[in-house]
């Protein structure tokens, strides 16, 4: 563990196979809205997805392209107009596409809200948006993904991709920091 980090411990708080589970459910749900598409551009956005995303697309019975999207914002998250800026742009088109945007987390909303803002303005076909996971009670924006995985209570949450200062993205399952000091 970091010096700089106080002494924590991760409490499971969902598991690897309840993830699993939820995902194959999700991709049913999302194969009947697409379903017919000649092709799913799948955006995933830098970093914390790409666990995600990996799993998504594999239990998704569509043709599928994927693609990613890096965005950072600043402020201390006690400001609702915090900045949203896009780091690294699509590879791909999306112009008349289907576009599935992938998250891992929705807190306060800003980066969803922004991204999504972003992409229409290119005009796709049909944009829809999924988060594994979502924490309502932080909301900033008024924004609602199309599918969630798990709605959670204000936790500090890491594993599945979602890191605690760059640490634990590798952890299978969505566990709980808690401080033991
Ligand atoms: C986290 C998370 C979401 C975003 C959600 O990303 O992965 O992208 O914050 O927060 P919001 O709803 O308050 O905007 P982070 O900036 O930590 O980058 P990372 O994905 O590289 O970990």
């Amino acid at each position: 563990m970091p010096a700089d980090h106080p002494p924590y411990v991760i409490d499971q708080m969902i598991s690897a196979k309840s993830i699993a589970a939820r995902i194959e459910s999700l991709a049913r749900e999302i194969g009947t809205e697409f379903a017919g598409t000649d092709k799913l551009v799948v955006v995933g956005l830098l970093r914390g997805s790409f666990v995600f995303i990996a799993d998504l697309v594999r239990e998704l019975d569509l043709p599928v392209e994927v693609d990613f999207l890096e965005a950072s914002s600043y402020g201390d998250g006690m400001d609702s107009s915090r900045e949203v800026r896009i780091l690294k742009d699509l590879r791909g088109q999306i112009e008349g596409r289907d576009v599935l945007v992938v998250e891992d987390i929705v807190d306060t909303g800003h980066t969803l809200a922004h991204v999504t803002k972003f992409l229409v303005s290119r005009n796709p076909a049909r944009l829809r948006t999924i988060a594994l996971l979502d924490k309502p009670a932080r909301r900033e924006v008024d924004f609602k993904a199309d599918w969630i995985g798990f709605e959670i209570p204000d936790e500090f949450v890491v594993g599945y991709g979602i890191d605690y200062g760059q640490r634990n993205r590798n952890l299978p399952y969505i566990g709980k920091v808690r401080f033991t000091q």
